[in-house]
């Protein structure tokens, strides 16, 4: 079957068409079409994302981005001369979204329904008016091509993006459950058991702020541009190479390191619940002890912020390696899975790539471009739900829910 999905929890705007085949043993992908529309350029001049520009970025890219994609995946189709009318349930469902509606309007009437069988759209954890507008999206395409909504759960997403290898097509098969996923993103950090697809369960959980939060707010802070993460991981790596040059990342200019290259004054933080014997995390006292060290130091040199981005990454690292470690062992997994944003960073990466080698586990990250929120994962998501044969959902009373929670439903 082929499956339209749908992304715009926060600040990504994505469209993919994918071609599922087989059954939840062995599930085959082709990507037809991806596209992407990024607003952190936009949101970063205000150092954080706003969710109503957020919707309405939404709005102005979800009919460009289904345009390019459907002929991406050459199935776009405009009809000559015959139009047809756009129900005035669309319109009711569109009305929130002016920019959007208009926009569907001159578009979607002038194509011929295309060959998709079905549309999966995250329909939470994010930010509600972003995604309304995609949730709204995909009921009004899906009354207009008379074809079934297949609402996602995003962290789902994150959880099976680790597996999509390679180029357009791959296969999923073969896994022994249960497998542990480590979620690490600007709003969230858990730790979930996977004990069948679509058979989650939280064993453990940030208990206030998730690690990509604290990396930004660090990153503030240390008066870096957002999002902080790569920021960080970037300044920590400088003390690695005495030219201050991080392999790989080219972007902005490196931090210059002071002459004493050597003398990177001694900088000490807590590991938060590292020894808790639960696996639950916390890495608001971690922010707070950096504040309270930049109030202690006063005025830092190059040396001094390089030195507290290393140790603040060398903490987060360390709580999250010893805590997915502690878990994979206790519930004797032969697997982890880890997604999100945050699992893009390179040392989180080498460490628990490591741990897991040691322990003979298996452990897979997501390929460049699929840490971050796409819809290839959502596509993905879509079709384990599809395949799960759980209650169709009304698409009349679909709601995007804010704070939904991974192995819980609100259908
Ligand atoms: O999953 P994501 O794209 O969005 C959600 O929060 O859902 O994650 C964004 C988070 C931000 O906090 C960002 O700073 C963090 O991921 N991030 C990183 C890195 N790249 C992105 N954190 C640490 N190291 C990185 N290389
Ligand atoms: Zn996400």
């Amino acid at each position: 079957m082929n499956i339209l999905s749908i992304e715009s929890s926060c600040d990504e705007s994505a469209i993919s068409i994918l071609e599922a085949k087989g059954g939840v043993k062995k599930t085959s992908f082709k990507i037809l079409g991806n596209n992407i529309a990024s607003q952190v350029k936009l949101h970063a001049q205000y150092g954080g994302v706003f969710p109503m520009m957020a919707k309405r970025e939404h709005a102005k890219n979800l009919i460009p981005l289904l345009k390019k994609t459907l002929k991406e995946a050459k199935i776009l189709y405009p009809v000559s001369g015959i139009e047809y009318l756009v129900s005035k349930k669309v319109k009711i469902i569109l009305n929130r979204e002016p920019e959007l509606l208009e926009q569907f309007l001159e578009f979607i009437p002038t194509i011929q329904k295309p060959n998709i069988d079905a549309i999966a759209v995250t329909y939470g954890p994010g930010l509600e008016p972003a995604l309304w507008v995609g949730i709204n999206f995909a009921k009004a395409l899906a009354i207009v091509w008379d074809i079934p909504v297949i609402p996602v759960n995003h962290m789902e997403g994150h959880i099976l993006s680790a597996l999509k290898k390679g180029g357009n097509k791959f296969s999923i098969s073969n896994f022994q459950f249960p497998i542990l996923s480590l979620l690490i993103s600007g709003g969230h950090t858990e730790l979930v058991l996977v004990k069948k697809w679509m058979n989650y369960k939280i064993i453990g959980e940030t208990r206030d702020d998730a690690v990509g939060e604290a990396f930004d707010k660090v990153a503030r802070m240390l008066n870096l541009p957002y999002p902080g993460g790569p920021q960080i991981s970037k300044l920590a790596g400088s003390s690695r190479s005495k030219s201050g040059k991080t392999p790989g990342v080219k972007d902005t200019p490196t931090p210059e390191v002071e002459e004493d290259f050597d003398l990177f004054p001694p900088v000490k933080l807590p590991r938060p619940m590292i020894n808790s014997g639960d696996f639950d995390f916390s890495f608001s006292g971690l922010k707070t002890a950096v504040l309270y060290l930049l109030r202690e130091l006063g005025k830092l040199n190059n040396n001094q912020k390089i030195a507290i981005a290393k140790e603040f990454q060398d903490a987060a690292t360390e709580v999250l390696t010893s805590k997915t470690m502690k878990a994979a062992k206790k519930f004797k997994v032969r697997t982890i899975l880890v997604g999100g944003g945050v699992s893009a960073n390179k040392q989180i990466r080498t460490t628990l790539i490591k741990a897991a080698k040691k322990e003979k586990i298996n452990i897979h990250f997501p390929e460049k471009g699929l840490s971050v929120d796409n819809s290839i994962m959502i596509g993905m998501a879509g079709y384990f739900r599809f395949l799960s044969k759980s209650k169709k959902p009304n698409i009349r009373t679909l709601k995007a829910c804010g704070n939904l929670k991974i192995g819980t439903t609100t259908l």
